[in-house]
């Protein structure tokens, strides 16, 4: 479908006076949002307007009863300068099977893209050039009716804002098997992108940090022994030069680096067990000796290794993580696929469009 994205620009666009240097995450917005609304059983009104705050009637129920998702991506300037995305067509898949979990239309495929296309294509100047560093993406959506009763809304607004980010430098962490607090179950919203999932774990994380680790790594109820996920990522480990992690049964998010990993790694001929893992696995590894490699996945990071995993009493020391041979090629690789230094074999890479009337 054709949409007819309207378009307001700022007049003064800000990235002329960033530091390009100096990039926290999550803290600077580039100079354009997209938007659209759901009403009378439509999406309407697509456009690109200036980056601002958004006036909510405090009735608005994403307010009282949460129906909240988003998405995490990225796109980069490649070595030739040019803006790409990253498998952006799933993205728009996976937030539209958050919406269906959380009751909320779906966004036409088509739309969620061309969106993108175009406030990417505006704010190109904003993508850091960087070694790593880019565009961070946030694609989110909530329910605006201003209305106290507990169903699902009639209408929504559809958002995605953008943030310069540097290189992402996941230092080595350490991680608490939480045994008490948990992420999700199985039929829950655990596989979706809801923000409820990263309020519940907030608590469970500040405990484990006030114990002295970095991230929780969390299990499945009712017995605490089965691995989901850490922290916000995916997780992945290495025993006996198997690549294991745990299979989306429900409870897990769909990572699409997850699913980037898994695939680059069976294309090298490295077996990769979508499996049921459980801590007696990982203790009976690391005592056989055969614990070799864990790290996190996700879209900020790409790969964030891991040196010690504490499981009850036990501290689980892992082999030092600059001979992690897993990590390190696949975090590499993707970050070459990405940069062109090397092909994209599976298609992952999408130019950005940038209409003429985008160009600064
Ligand atoms: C990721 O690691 O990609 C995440 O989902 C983190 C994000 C919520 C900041």
């Amino acid at each position: 479908m054709n949409y007819n994205i309207s378009i307001t620009k700022v007049k003064q666009p800000k990235y002329k006076s960033l530091d390009f240097n100096d990039l926290p995450f999550g803290r600077i917005f580039s100079d354009h949002m997209f938007v659209a609304d759901y009403c009378d059983g439509n999406w309407q009104n697509p456009r690109i307007i200036p980056f601002e705050p958004i006036a909510m009637h405090p009735a608005s129920m994403v307010l009282h009863y949460g129906q909240a998702i988003f998405e995490g991506m990225k796109a980069f300037k490649n070595k030739q300068g040019e803006p790409v995305f990253f498998r952006p067509e799933m993205h728009a898949k996976r937030i539209n099977a958050s919406a269906q979990r959380l009751c909320m239309p779906t966004i036409p495929e088509d739309l969620f893209l061309e969106g993108l296309h175009q406030l990417i294509g505006i704010d190109h100047n904003w993508i850091p050039t960087t070694e790593n560093s880019a565009l961070y993406i946030r694609p989110f959506m909530i329910a605006t009716d201003e209305f106290l009763g507990v169903r699902p809304s009639e209408t929504y607004k559809f958002i995605i804002f953008t943030c310069p980010v540097g290189a992402y430098y996941s230092k080595p962490v350490s991680l608490y098997a939480e045994q008490h607090y948990v992420r999700a179950v199985n039929g829950g919203v655990g596989e979706a992108k809801a923000a409820g999932n990263y309020a519940a774990s907030l608590l469970p994380a500040k405990l484990a940090q006030e114990k002295g680790y970095d991230q929780v790594m969390w299990l499945a109820a009712p017995d605490f022994k089965q691995v989901q996920e850490v922290g916000t990522m995916n997780i992945f480990f290495v025993i006996d030069g198997k690549v294991i992690t745990p299979k989306t049964d429900g409870a897990i998010l769909k990572g699409i680096t997850r699913d980037s990993i898994i695939t680059l790694l069976k294309d090298k001929g490295i077996e990769v067990l979508e499996q049921h893992v459980t801590i007696d696995d990982i203790l009976d590894a690391h005592q056989k000796g055969t614990l070799q490699e864990c790290f996190g996945s996700g879209t900020a990071a790409v790969v964030s290794p891991v040196h010690t995993i504490i499981i009850g009493e036990q501290k689980l020391v892992l082999p030092d993580v600059e001979n992690a041979k897993i990590a390190t090629f696949t975090k590499s690789t993707i970050e070459k696929i990405r940069s062109g230094e090397i092909e994209d074999t599976f298609n992952w890479i999408q130019p950005v469009r940038i209409l003429e009337q985008s160009l600064a």
